[in-house]
């Protein structure tokens, strides 16, 4: 009889995407269910972007490529870092990956042996427990608190390091919370990576170009007592609606890429050259970024908005990133419970705190769906809620 190897088999299927599905299902037959479970952007993919692409290929550009990205790519993704994040990266510390979350499954195995530990803020991204269990280590969630906003502080960060501790994720502009981190915030992270010189950090801005009036990014990396053990990932996912392009990258030292580039070259190979050609054009989109921004800032404030004049609802209003996290005050129901009750009476989908590890009668929404649908979400929450007696 086959068997399969324990830490595989021991992963959770993603809540996130288990709802999605269901969504997806309930549509079909129900074309009136609203959909705001996804974590995508709604707008198509620039069409600069998309013409490169058909450029490429048209002229034959199918092969495969050599090294961890092509070179003119790497140059610009430690241009961009430089320019707009402040981080000093060589471009042979870049690895193009397919997507993200790779980017983040690389930096974890390459960089934990069975049993180390790795440290993530919670409420958390659903794949970090996942991708650290696989690597065969050992997730430790370092619970933030709703009463503070989430607040990171360096007391905290103490409570849960260990001499086995290897890795802290980070994430900001933060999914599902969309908190983007304080001056405050980061100099407590410094300060907690200077009392532990073997632990590095992977910092995952994915979101960072989709940011709110008033807020601004930190990247971790432009820290210099600190930069040679932050790895720093991001995307095209997010910031340029390029979802399906599987597409995304990392930035570190070159002794710490070339490590992980051991495990790239016999697992990826390369990211396909022509969707690498048309990631170099993103890099130049800076006007179709901006107007998905101000498009994203809007809708946050109708649905936000929105929320927060019904009785029983309560949302901050996110700094960045497109999700809504909105807690409900419905006696007898943790997340899930109010999940289900939302979708049953007011045909809404959203995801349910627990997924990202933390309750707090808390549901995520995305806001990245029409200004119809949003409208029409918040008048069926409304209604629902005015039903429920507290
Ligand atoms: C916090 C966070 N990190 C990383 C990713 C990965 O994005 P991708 O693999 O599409 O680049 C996502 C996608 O949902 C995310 O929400």
């Amino acid at each position: 009889m086959l068997t399969f190897n324990n830490d595989i088999m021991g992963l959770q299927p993603s809540r996130s995407m288990a709802f999605m599905a269901k969504a997806k299902q309930m549509q079909a037959t129900d074309p009136s269910v609203i959909n705001l479970a996804g974590g995508e952007p709604d707008f198509d993919t620039p069409k600069k972007i998309c013409d490169e692409l058909f450029r490429q290929i048209n002229s034959g550009y199918t092969h495969y490529t050599v090294g961890a990205g092509l070179p003119e790519l790497r140059k610009r993704i430690a241009e961009k870092l430089a320019d707009e994040n402040g981080c000093n990266y060589s471009p042979d510390g870049v690895i193009v990956t397919p997507g993200g979350k790779f980017a983040i499954y690389l930096a974890v195995r390459t960089l934990v042996n069975p049993g180390d530990e790795v440290m993530y803020l919670e409420p958390a991204w659903v794949s970090y427990p996942s991708i650290i269990e696989a690597s065969a280590a050992k997730p430790v969630p370092v619970r933030l608190s709703l009463e503070q906003n989430y607040k990171v502080t360096l007391e905290q960060l103490e409570k849960f390091v260990t001499d086995k501790t290897k890795i802290l994720i980070i994430n900001y502009p933060n999914n599902p919370t969309g908190k983007t981190l304080s001056k405050e915030e980061a100099d407590a992270l410094e300060q907690f990576m200077l009392r532990h010189p073997g632990v590095a950090l992977i910092a995952d801005e994915i979101y960072e170009r989709i940011i709110f009036k008033g807020y601004s990014n930190i990247s971790m990396a432009s820290y210099p007592s600190i930069a040679d053990r932050v790895i720093t990932v991001n995307g095209f996912s997010k910031s340029v609606a390029m979802t399906g392009w599987r597409i995304g990258y990392l930035a570190t030292t070159p002794e710490i890429k070339n490590a992980m580039y051991k495990l790239f070259q016999h697992t990826i190979t390369c990211v396909s050259g022509f969707v690498q050609k048309a990631a170099v054009v993103a890099l130049d989109c800076a006007e179709e970024i901006e107007a998905m921004r101000q498009s994203y800032e809007h809708r946050r404030d109708l649905f936000v908005g929105g929320l927060n004049a019904i009785d029983g609802v309560e949302c901050n209003y996110p700094e960045g990133a497109f999700y809504a996290w909105v807690k409900f005050d419905i006696p007898g129901l943790d997340s899930e419970g109010v999940c289900d009750y939302i979708l049953k009476e007011a045909k809404v989908v959203g995801v349910p705190g627990i997924a990202y590890g933390t309750d707090d009668s808390c549901v995520r929404f995305s806001f990245a769906s029409s200004e119809e649908d949003l409208k029409q979400a918040v008048e069926r929450i409304g209604a629902v809620m005015a039903k429920v007696k507290r």
